[in-house]
């Protein structure tokens, strides 16, 4: 079954990338959320986003208008009956995404496919779950989606080769790049990048560096374009603690324990960019640092 109808589920900064660029490649989009003003948010988001990929020249405005002419939301989950594919994007919390599967699954398309844009939960798992495991597989934007080219692609142990076929299709249409994991704890990109991050807290909680002194020696020292407390920050501290819980308890090894800082800051509410408050302040006119 081809692709034409996508339907993406939680309308935070994953959902609105990824409704932005299906939008974009000329899929019809459902977008769902429960919260109503996470939707009109979004919606918001994407026309800031589009407008400014005008204003670089990537995009025509005509592109853009009939992008976002393509893109209804629904508050109800019923809004996604008749997607071709639905995306779970919301909360990196396996009973958040489990119970958004157990009321997606009577409601789409018998021959629908399911994938999961989760960081780091166990795809088998998910789609053990699911009426469709053979049609359930992990696909893996990257933040900004509308600006990262990789989608990292992953097979759960029942996912069929249709469906890793329709992945692929799907990606490329996107115009995107893809990379295959295996379906272990947090894949590629976040087995490398968290414990990375959470090494970052440590040296932050240990006093070897000021929030500063450590974007600032990754920045200009190795040459990553955003320090990893920024990076932290951009990515929600709920979500780095949630990938790091899922590496130290799949992977059962010390190595991955969570850094309290962490765990205070995101206990303090203060989950980075999208709370206005994390390793960085942001609510002024420029970020200053919370330590
Ligand atoms: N932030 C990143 O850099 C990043 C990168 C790649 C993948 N991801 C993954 O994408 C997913 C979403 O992350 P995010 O950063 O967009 O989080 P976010 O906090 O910005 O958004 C999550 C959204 O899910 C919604 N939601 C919660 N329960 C819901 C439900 N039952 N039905 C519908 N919507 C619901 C929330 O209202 C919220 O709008 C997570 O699985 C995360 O691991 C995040």
């Amino acid at each position: 079954m081809t692709v034409q109808k996508v339907g993406v589920i939680g309308a935070g900064q994953m959902g609105n990338g990824i409704a932005h660029v299906c939008a974009l490649a000329g899929f019809d989009v459902v977008l769902n959320d429960i919260e109503e003003r996470r939707i009109q948010a979004a919606l918001d988001t994407i026309d800031t986003n589009l407008h400014r990929q005008v204003a670089r020249g990537l995009v025509s405005e005509e592109a853009a208008t009939k992008a976002l002419g393509r893109i209804k939301t629904a508050t109800s989950i019923d809004g996604l009956a008749d997607v071709d594919l639905a995306i779970e994007a919301a909360t990196e919390n396996e009973e958040v995404k489990v119970s958004i599967f157990r009321s997606i699954c009577p409601v789409l398309k018998e021959n629908a496919y399911l994938a999961s844009n989760t960081s780091s939960i166990s795809i088998t798992r998910l789609a053990s779950t699911t009426d469709r495991p053979e049609r359930f597989i992990g696909l893996h934007f990257m933040n900004p989606v509308p600006m990262m080219e990789l989608v990292e692609v992953i097979r759960g142990i029942a996912t069929e080769e249709e469906a890793y076929q329709m992945a692929q299709d799907f990606v490329s249409k996107l115009g995107k790049t893809i990379t295959n994991a295996e379906d272990f704890p947090a894949f590629i990109v976040n087995r490398l990048l968290m414990p990375m991050i959470n090494e970052a807290i440590y040296t932050l909680y240990e006093g070897v560096g000021t929030v500063e002194a450590i974007d600032c020696a990754m920045e200009l020292g190795a040459n990553h374009p955003m320090g990893p407390l920024k990076l932290a920050d951009f990515i929600g501290l709920d979500t780095c603690l949630s990938i790091m819980q899922v590496l130290y308890d799949g992977l059962a090894d010390s190595k991955y324990r969570p850094c309290p800082l962490l765990v205070k800051y995101v206990e303090a509410g203060w989950l980075g960019r999208k709370t206005s408050r994390g390793f960085y302040d942001y609510r002024g006119e420029t970020p200053v640092p919370t330590r």
